[in-house]
């Protein structure tokens, strides 16, 4: 058996969480042959809440759990971990503009990001789910010095697995037959899922489709898919979105099948034309626990016109938030 490692879930007593911390603990993530200890954050009127959640995962008797801290102290919660998830965020209340949502969320990432540059291993890696993520990426990054920039990393896998379901179902195949996904830029309704650079059996996922589809369908659902499962369920996303978190982790730590490849958001090194230290999503090949942005995709026009207008949300979001940034 290998030495087990540490992964810390921020927002552990949330929906998302749940649906969450079993898969971590049975193995999905990281594979089933490494044991993992949980250490699980939130705040102090969850304590009770998480606790219950304790109780059950230890009710699962999962081979590879080894132990689990609950906190609701970041300190304690980030103490040499190799993995976080940052999950917990603030959600949009009645009457809060964006820039609040950005300025309470900033709060919150800030004191993380220190407490992990503080406590946990120089190598850990960090996935932000909470919203808006890449920003709050972006913040934790930025108050973390002493830890590598790209081990800072923001989900839109959720929006890659939405985006393969919708193109595998309008061309009447499964997803096993699209590979070559990628969301461009922000986890938001400025995405750009592109279809150009897709593969359906190998083919252009484009030239299966028509391109009144493609924009006032295609892309519009898979941006508004969030709201969409809102207004349903009358919650967010939980399950699909742990899933993804999953996905992702599993595909960063495990690595990606040979030439294909997975949306993340990740540091910009300027690729693509993209401000550089911006967290913007990008088409990444991971191998040996690193990731790279796989370069030479096919731009034209169309796809860097919907690039550049989610760069630039990602530049106001940046901008609105300088005056907390280090
Ligand atoms: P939830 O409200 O059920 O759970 C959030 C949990 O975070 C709560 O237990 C809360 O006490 C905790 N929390 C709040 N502030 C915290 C702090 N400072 N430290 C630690 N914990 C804290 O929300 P849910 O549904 O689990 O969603 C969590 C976040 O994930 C939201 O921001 C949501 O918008 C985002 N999300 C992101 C997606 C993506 O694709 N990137 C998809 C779906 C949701």
């Amino acid at each position: 058996m290998k030495t087990p490692v540490r992964v810390t879930v921020t927002g552990a007593a949330g929906q998302i969480g749940y649906a969450l911390l079993f898969r971590i603990a049975s193995g999905a993530m990281l594979g089933e042959d490494q044991p993992v200890i949980l250490q699980l954050l939130d705040i102090t009127p969850a304590m009770d809440a998480l606790q219950g959640v304790k109780m059950e995962l230890e009710d699962c008797a999962f081979p590879l759990l080894n132990d689990i801290v609950c906190t609701d102290d970041p300190n304690v919660g980030f103490k040499d971990t190799d993995y976080a998830l940052l999950v917990g965020a603030r959600p949009r209340g009645p009457g809060m503009e964006r820039k609040d949502l950005l300025e309470a969320n900033a709060a919150i990432f800030s004191v993380q990001g220190k407490a992990i540059n503080d406590n946990a291993s120089k190598n850990i890696k960090v996935l932000v789910v909470g919203n808006p993520a890449n920003t709050n990426a972006l913040i934790a990054q930025r108050n973390a010095p002493d830890i590598d920039p790209r081990n800072f990393t923001a989900m839109t896998r959720l929006d890659h697995n939405r985006a393969m379901t919708q193109i595998a179902q309008k061309t009447g195949k499964t997803v096993n037959d699209v590979t070559n996904m990628t969301i461009w830029g922000n986890h938001s309704a400025t995405q750009y899922p592109d279809l150009f650079n897709c593969k359906v059996s190998g083919e252009s996922a484009i030239s299966l489709v028509d391109q009144e589809w493609y924009e006032g369908e295609f892309i519009p659902v898979v941006q508004q898919r969030g709201a969409a499962i809102i207004k349903a369920r009358g919650a967010s996303s939980a399950a699909s979105a742990a899933n993804a978190a999953i996905d992702h982790m599993r595909s960063w730590a495990l690595g990606t099948e040979g030439d294909d490849w997975v949306s993340m958001g990740v540091y910009s090194d300027g690729s693509y034309g993209i401000t550089e230290g911006l967290i913007y999503s990008f088409p990444c090949r991971c191998q040996n626990g690193d990731w790279s942005i796989v370069q030479g995709v096919e731009i034209g026009e169309f796809s860097q016109a919907k690039m550049a207008a989610t760069e630039q949300e990602l530049s106001e979001e940046r901008d609105a938030v300088q005056h907390l940034l280090p």
